[in-house]
């Protein structure tokens, strides 16, 4: 059928590569391009009308170079939406004319969150045209009323269409403030002859949008669904042309969401957003360190707590560990919440420094809340989880640890010592382990003011001794 159509000189059959994007005329099993396997994709080829010579990423009249001093724009303009986790995970936030992507799972609540965003801007005054491919206005309504929008319905216009051509043409009538996609991969150009949610659709849809973002700046927010390895789905070049990549993700028995930005033009991409799915929509966890720890296990062997930054924000989050003898030729290693190359690293330093044989060992670790640790800072408290759960012996209840583990087995020095240490005493922490080489810093005191007990290590060693007692292999803890 494929060779029909070339024959008979309308457009012929390309294929593109559903990671990269990609076109290439044969079938390949193997992305010549970016490598990625069976990613080739049969389209039909016809190249969307561009304006004549314009480039698509030009911003307003800026066909020609300007001087970096002549550009105007002094002290940039954000619209706070109100949504104070959001605002901070974009940078402070919305930037007139910013793309920003959304990404998800199914039923995270991409969609409650964008229409939680559109109805703060609504109630600011601003018009939302809210474009939705994959519910009916109805049932758009129904979320509105789940979430308590009302009065601000005023200024939020709801649209069921996938047609973009037909989008534009709202957007030229209504003139709003932000416009919404609901989803990316649901839109359609008419001028293509591929389906919606293809890699070229998705592709010049995204690129349309961008045009339309940047000539009018015009916030242009998509959501867009994820693949199964959890990146968002079409082409990676769709990735690369927006501002704002954003993922909500979480952990669907606790009701947490978090919000971080994988890229942010505009923003720091390590602050996170903490929300909770509640009958009524996303609300804002405004004390997220309260609530993880809320349902701790203090007295069970395996249990750490950690202080990380997440952006400016210090978080205390529950480390878990659990060891436990295996069952298997090769013991498992399964994390959640950590890198499990991290936690290689981590067990083979407790093996080698700390006199730990977990080879016979399975190993489990579990970040409480869906929370992911990313910071080295994190480091001894999963070391000192593991060696808990494995000696059976608790970590005092009060303790927060904190310090990045050297391969050497020594502690290594934390940024931002005084926050975390402020975070930990404001939320009722004792002692706090720390590196010896943050505590000896020069220059002034850094939380010195504090009252927590700071224990300083200098090695892996010496954090294990004062958490879990005296070493000993094999033998029993001491009790006294
Ligand atoms: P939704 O925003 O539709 O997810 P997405 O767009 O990411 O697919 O959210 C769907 C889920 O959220 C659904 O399982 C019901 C739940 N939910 C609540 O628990 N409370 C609410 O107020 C709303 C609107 C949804
Ligand atoms: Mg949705």
């Amino acid at each position: 059928m494929a060779k029909k159509r070339a024959a008979s000189a309308s457009p012929h059959p390309v294929f593109l590569c559903s990671a990269c994007g990609n076109e290439s005329p044969k079938w390949f099993g193997r992305c010549p391009h970016c490598g990625a396997w069976n990613t080739a994709v049969e389209e039909t080829a016809k190249a969307a009308p561009r304006g004549p010579g314009r480039g698509y990423g030009a911003g307003e009249g800026s066909a020609v170079p300007q001087r970096l001093d002549e550009i105007g724009g002094e002290g940039e303009e954000r619209w706070r939406s109100g949504i104070g986790e959001m605002d901070r995970v974009l940078g402070g936030g919305l930037v007139p004319g910013s793309l920003v992507l959304i990404g998800g799972d199914p039923g995270i609540g991409k969609s409650t969150l964008a229409l939680q965003l559109a109805g703060a801007l609504g109630r600011a005054g601003r018009a939302v045209l809210y474009v939705s491919g994959e519910e009916s206005p109805r049932q758009a309504r129904m979320r509105a009323e789940r979430i308590a929008l009302r009065g601000e319905g005023a200024n939020l216009w709801l649209h069921s269409e996938i047609d973009l051509d037909a989008i534009l043409g709202e957007v030229d009538r209504l003139t709003p403030s932000l416009l919404v996609v609901d989803s990316i991969q649901t839109l359609y150009l008419s001028s293509l002859d591929a389906a919606p949610g293809s890699v070229s659709q998705v592709r010049e849809c995204g690129l349309r949008l961008l045009r339309l973002a940047k000539e009018r700046s015009l916030p242009v927010l998509l959501i867009g669904h994820v693949t199964k390895d959890g990146a968002v789905a079409g082409p990676r070049t769709l990735e690369h042309m927006v501002d704002v990549v954003l993922y909500l993700e979480g952990d669907a028995h606790h009701g947490y969401r978090i919000l971080s930005a994988a890229k942010n033009r505009f923003g720091s991409t390590n602050e996170i957003g903490v929300f909770e799915m509640r009958g009524d929509g996303l609300i804002e966890v405004e004390n997220p360190s309260e609530r993880l720890l809320r349902d701790r296990g203090a007295s069970v062997p395996g249990s750490a707590v950690v202080a990380s930054m997440e952006g400016t924000r210090p978080l205390l989050v529950e480390v878990q560990a659990l060891v436990a003898p295996t069952h298997f030729a090769n013991p498992q290693r399964v994390a959640q919440g950590v890198d499990p190359r991290r936690l290689a690293v981590v067990i083979a330093v407790l093996e080698k420094r700390a006199g730990l044989s977990l080879a016979g060992s399975d190993v489990f670790v579990n970040v409480a809340g869906g929370i992911r640790l990313e910071e080295p800072a994190a480091d001894l408290g999963l070391a000192v989880a593991l060696a808990s759960s494995f000696r059976e012996i608790p970590i005092p209840p009060d303790r927060v640890l904190i310090g990045e583990v050297g391969l050497g087995g020594e502690l290594r020095p934390v940024p931002q010592l005084a926050r975390r240490l402020q975070e930990s005493e404001r939320l009722g922490f004792g002692s706090a382990v720390i590196p010896k080489r943050n505590d000896s810093d020069a220059g002034p005191a850094e939380g010195r003011a504090l009252r927590i007990e700071r224990i300083a290590a200098a090695t892996l060693g010496e954090a294990l001794e004062s958490c879990l007692g005296a070493r000993r292999k094999a033998a029993p803890a001491p009790r006294s």
